[in-house]
Formats: C-alpha cells, structure tokens, sequence
C-alpha cells in the first residue's frame, strides 16, 4: 500500500509512521510527505529517504487551487492512503473525494469531545472541562471535520497539576502507538478488501 502523508510542524507522528514503515509493521511504502510550510516534519521525512514536496498556501491564488496542486501532488506520487499527520489546514472536498474513505487523521482528544479545534486547543480545553482523562483519536477524513467514522481511541489520564504541555506530551505518547497500529490496521483491512475485488 502507497502511503502519503500531509503535514504542517514538528512531524513526530510522521515520525513514528516512518519508523513503523521502516522496522516492516506497517505494510505499506511512504510515497511522499508533502507540507504547507516549511516545517520539521520534511526533514523527518528526508532523514527516511521519503520524497518530499513543499506546497504553502501562499504560492497559490486561493484555497481551492493550492488543495487541488495537494491532491495532484498525491495522485501523481500514486498514494493509496493518505495519513494527516499534524496537518493544519482542513481538507477541501477536492482532496477528501478523490481519497474518499482512506485519509486518516489524529486528534489529540478522544473525539467527539473537543473537535473542531487543533492542538494545543483541544489539550487546553480538557484541562479547562475538569474531565478525568482525555486522550487521543485516529478517525477518516470526511468533508465534516473532526466528525468522520472513529478507527481508534486512546484514554490517558489527566494528572492533578497537568500544565497543557505535561498534557500534551503524555497525549502525544499515546498518539505515537496509536496512530501507526491503527494505520497499519487499515492498511491490511483495505488490502484484503482489493484483493477480494480483484478475485471474486
Ligand atoms: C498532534 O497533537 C496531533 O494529535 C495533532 O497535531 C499534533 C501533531 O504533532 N493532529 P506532530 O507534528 O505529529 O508532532
């Protein structure tokens, strides 16, 4: 399975994917990182030898046009599955109906709780709520954000004197065990449906 994947910052859960890809237990190639900014994240993807494209917002006359050069860029890599990882922008349905049902997104909430807004936001608005644990989410993309079907979700506990960083960081944790299990997951699930396609 050909992998892309979208990022905007520090690209430490395209880190952990890469290493995933890289140790054989993800089943799936990373065909390229693409970022909107110069970010981090593409020197984690140059450091795995994964293709790397710079496509920011402002080299574009407007939204509709800079989402259609992201999903260019990922239909001309031949990505299968699309994996935002840390991506900033929302997804236009440009790029979500041309890889309807295979964009993956981490949320770092156990959603629906605190959608709608991006890290550290939602981490900010758990300490804020009082709740006892939070977590993170890896859903689809759907036009709809934060709102596509839930894949998987990890609780981790909120400790009596969590700044948003101590928080975030025991989140983020759990995101790098998360994300590429469950990638890897539906990676294996959307290959054995194509190979039951392909001999009925
Ligand atoms: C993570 O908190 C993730 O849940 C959210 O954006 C952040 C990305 O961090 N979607 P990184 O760039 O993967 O380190």
């Amino acid at each position: 399975m050909r992998l892309g994947l979208l990022a905007s910052g520090r690209g430490s859960n395209a880190q952990a994917i890469l290493e995933a890809i890289d140790a054989g237990d993800l089943g799936a190639t990373a065909v390229v990182l693409i970022c909107d900014r110069q970010a981090p994240a593409m020197e984690v993807a140059r450091r795995h030898g994964v293709p790397t494209r710079l496509l920011p917002r402002a080299d574009f006359p407007d939204r509709l046009s800079h989402q259609t050069a992201i999903r260019d860029a990922l239909v001309g890599a031949g990505a299968e599955v699309v994996a935002l990882a840390g991506f900033a922008a929302i997804l236009d349905p440009v790029v979500v109906d041309a890889f309807e049902g295979r964009i993956l997104n981490i949320h770092p909430s156990l959603l629906p709780a605190f959608a709608g807004v991006i890290a550290p936001e939602p981490q900010r608005l758990a300490l804020e709520a009082g709740v006892p644990s939070t977590g993170c989410t890896v859903h689809l993309v759907t036009p709809e954000v934060d709102a596509g079907p839930i894949l998987a979700q990890a609780e981790v506990p909120v400790l009596a004197g969590d700044t948003v960083e101590s928080l975030s960081a025991r989140i983020l944790a759990a995101e790098h065990r998360l994300y590429p299990a469950t990638l890897g997951r539906f990676v294996t699930e959307l290959s054995a449906r194509a190979h039951q396609i392909e001999r009925p």
